[in-house]
């Protein structure tokens, strides 16, 4: 499964404006710089920078409205710092992503959490440029919205039940909402975000939204599932950790299969919120579909 033309190219040009950034990182501390710049220029999926952008361009009528690009860039900016502070040794301690060494790995540990920091930071600074947006309000309505997603009831607060579900067997329910956080909450945000950003109407903005929070789910429950039964290679990062670590996650709970018919269905129900969009939301669909049959 590969994404349509339109969504690659779309992760190329957020490739080009994140490069940009870094080479234009100068200051005296040129060690966090070149962390920051190896944990983000690393070939990620750039997932949720193409979730921005489809649904900016839905939510604008067709064309990418100026500044889109910076709020894609942003959530890639977060997004790495959360996978900087995932692999770390007091959480999931993985020595590979992306095929490369983890960032403590390649750096050190005190390294890899300030690269962090500041890429969470960095991400902030983008949303709040006055370049990103023209109007004050859409800025301030975007970083309210990344802070709600990577905070005590998003990202972070889902790695913190995450990393408790490790010593204690968790409910379906509980399993679902530690996903909803951790990772549903940030991709809720990227579509979210686009359609912010690109002036949607109210109904728009909560069909994302709908969109955006099955979607969510079912990419955690994808990137479960590659854990159970994927290749380390093909993923460029540890596979079978979850196991090993007696992690609850879909795949322990419902098994194999009730697990990829539940993403499916979260997929099916995504696509439907969009369904009066017709066309104009067809990358957003195509973008639902490879998020449960991709193989890294
Ligand atoms: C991996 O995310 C971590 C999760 C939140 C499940 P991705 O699979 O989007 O990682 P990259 O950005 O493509 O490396
Ligand atoms: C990570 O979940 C969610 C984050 C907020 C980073 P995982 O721990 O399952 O992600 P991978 O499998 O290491 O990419
Ligand atoms: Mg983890
Ligand atoms: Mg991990
Ligand atoms: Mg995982």
């Amino acid at each position: 499964m590969s994404l349509p033309q339109s969504v690659r190219d779309d992760a190329v040009v957020v490739e080009r404006y994140l490069g940009a950034l870094f080479n234009d990182m100068n200051g005296p501390a040129n060690r966090l710089a070149d962390s920051m710049r190896y944990a983000t220029m690393n070939g990620g999926k750039r997932l949720r920078a193409c979730l921005v952008l489809a649904a900016a361009r839905l939510a604008a009528g067709g064309d990418l409205p100026a500044g889109a690009m910076a709020v894609a860039a942003s959530v890639e900016c977060l997004h790495a710092y959360s996978l900087v502070h995932d692999d770390l040794p007091a959480m999931d301690d993985s020595d590979t992503r992306r095929g490369e060494p983890s960032c403590h790995i390649a750096f050190d540990e005190a390294t890899a959490i300030l690269a962090g920091d500041a890429l969470q930071t960095m991400a902030f600074e983008l949303l709040a440029d006055a370049r990103t947006h023209a109007d004050g309000n859409v800025r301030a309505a975007l970083v309210a919205a990344l802070a709600r997603a990577a905070g005590l009831d998003g990202m972070a607060g889902g790695q913190m039940l995450d990393l408790e579900a490790e010593s204690r067997i968790m409910t379906l329910d509980e399993v679902r909402q530690m996903q909803a956080m951790k990772t549903g909450a940030l991709i809720q945000y990227a579509a979210a975000a686009g359609g912010i950003h690109g002036g949607a109407d109210a109904t728009l903005q909560s069909a994302l939204e709908r969109y955006a929070r099955d979607l969510g789910l079912a990419f955690q429950i994808a990137d479960d599932l590659l854990d159970y039964d994927g290749d380390a290679e093909l993923l460029g990062k540890p596979a079978g950790q979850d196991a090993d670590r007696g992690k609850g996650s879909f795949v322990v709970l419902m098994g194999l299969e009730s697990a990829r018919a539940a993403a499916a269905e979260l997929i099916a129900d995504a696509e439907a919120a969009l369904e009066r969009w017709g066309d104009a939301a067809a990358p957003l669909r195509s973008i639902a579909r490879f998020a449960i049959e991709r193989q890294s």
